[in-house]
């Protein structure tokens, strides 16, 4: 096969939520029914990463804050097709790292919790997803227990996200009395039968409607008017919109019981559109059977004490990958040989031989390649890069004993190119005491953890009162310098930003000073 019929295979996408919604359980069901799971059954996902983080020092933070910190990409067969699933981290803080994977997905599912609806970081998670164009699936989850209304949930969505969702199916029975689902594609309903611990895939039958009324009474009369209600309204599957990340098809289900988790599973198939060329820097697409290229979406040093080792992970953008290959790394020009290739799974590891446009490979001593970096063979081509997030929490780092000061300069270089944070540095002060920048502050905690436990540098840590950062060119960092409230420091990439201490503070240099440069962040500037 070629290419582009391996990549008319593939979808290659991301889960997302806002934690406990049930990303974790929904990831491991998806696995059992594309049969990934092998003899270990459901449970498996959770065990593994248990097992994971007694093992690994680097695990040691996760396992203390009971979060995931690194991601993983899981690649399973399902319905003739090669299912490549993102994982996103699943802390509180929202990271750079979510939005780093979501640059390498075609599409994500957002799980809500039936009982909880919108949460904060839902929020964020829509908002980078449409800022993207990236489409979405929204996955109602949790309906076996008491919740809230469906049509109320609907309403939520929209008014709160801006995103019109078209429910595809619909429930039977209310939160907590869960029956089945309408398929509003073809009328069908499903109804589900529960399996002990929801261990294997939940039986199904489809009922007709006669039958259904007598059956499941005032559960059906109920979902029978909503229905008709959505018909009036409207509210059916476009296309178009979807992949315009404008509309989000929408499903009810538990991922604890497995109930809808299949016709969640045949929409990513059926619904979720497959890799398409890419479009480089100048905004031509790159067609799928154009030679070897891709972009790194992230890198992590260390993943496994026992391997020193650092991973970049490569989108496969173009063309058939093959263990071994050298191939052309962009920024440098240099030959970057692809002998240890990786797929990755948390800590375990298996080589890949060959992958395709939307496949995932995890490059093993990657040691210059950075995130948004471009790989090519022969037919040179320079991607995107990845927008970093505007940080909005700044501290000034110090490393405890000079003595260990050369451990802690190659330590913040190294979390920098990997962007754990941004590191920002003052002319005076260099790196005596650069200014770490993160989106959240969890990634101060992982940047700590790792300069003391990988580097041997122990930090300190003071907050600043920074909480906006702006960029800005060399002739307005000269008038803002001399002004209070403002510091402007620079990016690796040798951006200037200009910090200050309040949006109101900046409105004001803004109001006074129009012709200074000072551009927002989101989208703009490279990250790493
Ligand atoms: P996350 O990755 O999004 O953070 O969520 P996770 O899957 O870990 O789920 C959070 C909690 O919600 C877990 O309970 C999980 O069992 C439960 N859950 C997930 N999906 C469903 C569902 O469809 N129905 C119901 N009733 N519960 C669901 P926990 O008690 O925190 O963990 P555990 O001890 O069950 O593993």
């Amino acid at each position: 096969m070629t290419p582009a019929e391996e990549a008319a295979r593939r979808r290659t996408f991301a889960i997302i939520s806002h934690p406990d919604a049930g990303k974790t359980t929904l990831t491991e069901k998806f696995l059992l029914y594309g049969g990934a799971l092998g003899g270990t059954g459901a449970g498996a996902v959770k065990a593994r990463e248990g097992r994971r983080s007694a093992t690994s020092d680097w695990m040691e933070l996760e396992q203390k804050r009971g979060i995931s910190i690194t991601s993983t990409v899981l690649q399973f067969p399902y319905r003739g097709h090669t299912v490549n699933l993102l994982d996103t981290p699943g802390h509180r803080d929202f990271s750079e790292d979510t939005y780093r994977v979501l640059a390498a997905a075609d599409a994500a599912v957002m799980v809500l919790d039936a009982a909880k609806g919108i949460e904060p970081q839902t929020l964020k998670l829509f908002e980078v997803c449409r800022t993207r164009g990236l489409p979405l699936l929204t996955f109602i989850n949790k309906w076996d227990r008491p919740g809230r209304d469906a049509l109320e949930l609907i309403d939520e969505v929209e008014r709160l996200i801006g995103m019109q969702p078209t429910p595809v199916t619909w429930p039977v029975g209310i939160a907590g009395d869960f029956r089945g689902v309408v398929d509003r594609r073809s009328g069908d309903f499903v109804r589900f039968t529960r399996v002990a611990r929801g261990a294997t895939e939940a039986p199904e039958e489809v009922v007709d409607p006669e039958r259904a009324a007598v059956e499941e009474g005032a559960a059906w009369g109920q979902a029978d008017e909503e229905l008709a209600l959505l018909g009036a309204v409207g509210a059916d599957f476009d296309e178009e919109a979807f992949l315009a990340g404008l509309v989000t098809p929408t499903f009810f289900g538990s991922a604890l019981t497995n109930f809808g988790v299949r016709l969640l599973l045949d929409a990513v198939i059926d619904l979720a559109p497959s890799p398409t060329p890419r479009l480089d820097v100048e905004g031509t697409p790159r067609p799928l059977d154009a030679p070897l290229s891709g972009f790194v979406f992230k890198v992590q040093a260390n993943l496994d004490p026992s391997h020193r080792d650092r991973i970049a992970y490569l989108r496969v953008c173009s063309g058939r990958f093959e263990r071994g290959t050298v191939v052309t790394h962009g920024r440098t020009g240099k030959p970057f040989a692809t002998k240890y290739a990786h797929t990755v799974f948390g800590r375990e590891r298996e080589t890949v031989e060959e992958a395709f446009p939307g496949d995932v490979v995890g490059l093993v001593n990657a040691t210059d390649v950075r995130v948004g970096d471009s790989l090519y063979l022969d037919e040179p081509v320079e991607f995107p890069g990845i927008p970093s997030f505007a940080p909005e929490h700044f501290a000034v780092a110090r490393v405890r004993d000079t003595g260990r000061f050369k451990q802690f300069r190659r330590g913040i270089a190294q979390l920098d190119e990997e962007g754990v944070v941004q590191v920002l540095r003052h002319p005076d002060q260099g790196d005596q005491a650069p200014v770490l920048a993160a989106v959240g502050p969890m990634q101060f905690e992982v940047a700590v953890h790792r300069l003391e436990n990988e580097f041997g540098a122990p930090v300190e840590l003071s907050p600043t009162n920074y909480t906006v950062a702006r960029r800005t060119d060399a002739p307005s960092a000269l008038a803002l310098r001399g002004m209070r409230g403002v510091t402007v420091l620079e990016r690796a990439d040798g951006t200037l930003l200009a910090l200050f201490e309040s949006p109101y503070w900046l409105d004001r240099v803004v109001d006074d000073q129009p012709d200074l440069l000072l551009a927002p962040l989101v989208g703009a500037g490279l990250a790493g």
